[in-house]
């Protein structure tokens, strides 16, 4: 399973609990490499919806998934050549993503390319299912997460920025279904698990969220092995 002895950090959580942020900042804090896990359901969402494709044919989305031409290039994400980054963070896209994450045959697609983006010198990856399927040997499994109206309330916050119109109970309701959606599904299901180490991020900022983050990970790299 170690294909090639890069350290994995896996963080895992439920929707805008900032783990995307905090596990980017840890990465570029590491000179590590960065997995957004849900960029790539997202894409599959986002394919289906431009094609056509019913988000509940399994099939014609496990191919969708398969045969993704993405690649990963800063902020950028190229699908095709065009840049889709800000395109697949619409509400839509998010709730879409929730859908065709419950596949297992989706799931099964995007493995090999998730677990190429471990390279040296190591990898830090978010998503829901990186400590318990993608890596499961992961150096540090980290669940991070916050309560439902703060994670409501920076989502708000973040679209207000960008000048997107949301309406807070909207993104509460939204959070709550996905949150409900991605714990009950059969397959790889959102939850903690028993080697991973919580951190509930409801009263940290992002400086605090990533300190604290990279304070564990000392604690590990320090112990004898
Ligand atoms: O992390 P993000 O919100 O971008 O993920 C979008 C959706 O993709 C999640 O709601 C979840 O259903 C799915 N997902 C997943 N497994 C992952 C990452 C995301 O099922 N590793």
């Amino acid at each position: 399973m170690n294909l090639n002895g890069a350290p994995v950090i896996a963080i895992d959580g439920p929707s805008a609990s900032g783990k995307g942020t905090v596990a980017q900042r840890v990465a570029a804090s590491l000179r590590f490499h960065y997995l957004d896990s849900g960029a790539l359901y997202r894409l599959v969402a986002y394919t289906a919806m431009q094609s056509e494709v019913d988000l509940t044919d399994e099939a014609a989305l496990s191919d969708i998934s398969r045969d993704l031409n993405v690649v990963f290039t800063g902020a950028k994400i190229l699908l095709k050549g065009e840049d889709v980054a800000d395109a697949i963070r619409a509400e839509i896209c998010s709730n879409g993503a929730s859908k065709v994450a419950a596949y297992p045959q989706v799931r099964s697609a995007l493995l090999g390319r998730q677990r190429a983006f471990r390279q040296v010198p190591g990898l830090v990856a978010d998503g829901r299912d990186m400590g318990s399927v993608v890596f499961p040997d992961a150096v540090m499994k980290i669940f991070l997460t916050a309560d439902a109206e703060t994670r409501a309330q920076r989502r708000y916050k973040q679209l207000m920025e960008k000048g997107i119109d949301a309406n807070i109970s909207t993104l509460l309701q939204d959070i709550r279904d996905r949150d409900a959606r991605d714990s009950n599904r059969s397959v790889a299901p959102l939850q903690k698990g028993a080697d991973a180490s919580l951190l509930d991020t409801s009263a940290l900022n992002i400086t605090q969220a990533v300190d604290e983050v990279l304070r564990r990970y000392g604690e590990i790299c320090a112990k004898p092995a």
